[in-house]
């Protein structure tokens, strides 16, 4: 599966870059920040390494030599939330070592969504966690490490060691003052985050609850930050958010006019160097007229929309409170196709949804057929704590949501790779992200998203190229200059 939209993944990614330590002072330490689920999860996982640079700490991606862990979860199926524990098990044995080898105690920060979700459970149930930061309240993480775990020789009580307020607005601001941004070398690629939170309140969902109300920030900050990014290189750059088209930020902070998504997007399009714009997630409710004209009329918007729709059945999408029904979601897609016909499709499914039975799941299969998908994301229902169909009585049995995935899923690839062998023969612009396994191979994404194998071609990296795509491979195309 490819990873480039908003909702999570089950693997992790460390984040790359390098953060600078302050000179002379505190001692050099390290931190390892490991990034579960989304990419809004991997964007903030490099803030975090960056807020944490004025406390002496520089990134690392060995445990060996770690002397903090952060943990960025994620909650959004029960397999993701089960990991974290699994996962502070080992740390637990790295600790030992550590102090073993005399490099001092190791502390272990559980951050993000399964840290709201959680909050003081995970320290009952696995007391070898220091700190408990949940996502709208990263930024106090370096008051909490400056406390420390103890106080006068004891253990701080547990809510001395937690964070979970919603607070956006103080966040973004900590996470963005002036070094946050300053790097030394970057991607020609970059997530920033521009809306956070939902109001939507779909039966199955989490995300409400870990990460709050809808909040977008306003769009001088994001126009600062893109402006830096592509001061840095910076060619292509994805705007998330939960909900990233219901955005509605504040044209400057304090109070006044405020911009859409579209308005967003056009003055993005201004920055010189920035030549490739995508969104994501959405929300087929919030595809408004304007964001549709930005498909049609704004070149540097790419050519793919994720848009999900969970579920072809208008009786389970009513129980999931999607409040739309298939065809208004068909509609839609019909609408972006008159405007820009070639666009790639890509959506989210969710098999077994409590009460869905054979003629549901029926439906979902012709949905899927007539949009014709050129990526998708596909789960089995996981039953949340604390989310209302998890309470449903007519919870469907593993097997049949196994059997349902499998044939989900058979369809869905069979698509994704006609896609793929329709580009076949044709020249598109790929931007060269990073070298490939081989020598002198570069990798780089069409506009469509997909990855894109060329040889001798690890010069051009930063640079949107014309690519002949020669031959399918798994998972990718191949292409030559
Ligand atoms: N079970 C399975 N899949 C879920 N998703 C969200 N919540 C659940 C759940 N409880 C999926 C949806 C959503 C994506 C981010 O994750 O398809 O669009
Ligand atoms: Fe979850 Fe629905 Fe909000 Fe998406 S729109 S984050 S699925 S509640």
């Amino acid at each position: 599966m490819d990873h480039y939209h908003l909702h999570p993944f089950d693997h992790n990614s460390l984040v790359e870059e390098d953060i600078q330590t302050l000179e002379g002072g505190l001692a050099p330490k390290k931190v390892l920040i490991k990034s579960y689920g989304c990419q809004m999860n991997v964007y903030e996982s490099e803030k975090i390494a960056k807020l944490l640079g004025p406390l002496g700490y520089a990134q690392t991606e060995s445990l060996n030599e770690a002397n903090l862990v952060v943990l960025n979860t994620c909650h959004i199926r029960e397999k993701a939330a089960e990991k974290i524990y699994s996962e502070i098990g080992r740390l637990k044995d790295a600790r030992e070592e550590a102090l073993d080898k005399g490099r001092g105690r190791m502390e272990i920060v559980v951050a993000g969504c399964v840290a709201q979700a959680e909050g003081a459970e995970i320290l009952n149930r696995a007391p070898a966690v220091d700190y408990v930061v949940g996502p709208q309240s990263l930024h106090q993480l370096p008051e909490l490490l400056l406390a420390g775990v103890e106080r006068q020789g004891f253990r701080r009580p547990q809510s001395d060691r937690i964070r979970t307020d919603f607070d956006p607005i103080a966040k973004f601001r900590a996470l963005n003052t002036g070094s946050q941004n300053r790097i030394n070398s970057r991607a020609p690629t970059a997530f920033l985050s521009v809306q956070e939170g939902c109001d939507k309140f779909c039966t199955f969902c989490v995300v409400p609850y870990t990460r709050g109300a809808e909040w977008s920030r306003p769009m001088a900050d994001i126009i600062t930050e893109a402006q830096i990014l592509a001061d840095q290189g910076v060619r292509e750059i994805t705007l998330l958010g939960q909900n990233v088209n219901a955005y509605n930020g504040l044209v400057k902070s304090g109070a006044g006019a405020r911009s859409s998504l579209a308005e967003l997007l056009w003055a993005l399009s201004e920055i010189k160097g920035l030549d490739r714009l995508r969104y994501t997630t959405s929300h087929p409710n919030d595809m408004s007229d304007d964001l549709l004209d930005c498909h049609k009329q704004l070149a540097t918007l790419m050519p793919y929309l994720h848009l999900p729709v969970q579920s072809g059945s208008d009786r389970i999408l009513k129980a999931m409170n999607r409040r739309h029904t298939a065809k208004d979601y068909s509609d839609i897609i019909a609408r972006v196709r008159e405007v820009r016909p070639d666009i790639a499709i890509s959506g989210d499914f969710i098999v077994g949804f409590p009460g869905e039975c054979e003629s549901d799941f029926e439906q979902t299969l012709e949905l899927v057929k007539s949009i014709n998908y050129a990526s998708a994301y596909w789960f089995k229902y996981s039953p949340r704590p604390g989310t209302p169909a998890a309470d449903l009585s007519d919870q469907i049995n593993e097997a049949v949501k196994d059997e349902r995935l499998q044939t989900l899923q058979t369809l869905l690839l069979s698509q994704q790779e006609a896609f793929k062998a329709e580009l076949v023969g044709q020249t598109l612009d790929v931007l060269f992200e990073k070298k490939g396994r081989q020598d002198n191979q570069a990798i780089g994404r069409s506009p469509y998203l997909q990855s894109v194998f060329v040889d001798n071609a690890d010069h051009l990296i930063g640079q949107i190229v014309p690519v002949r795509i020669s031959a399918l491979s798994p998972n990718s195309l191949k292409g030559t200059l």
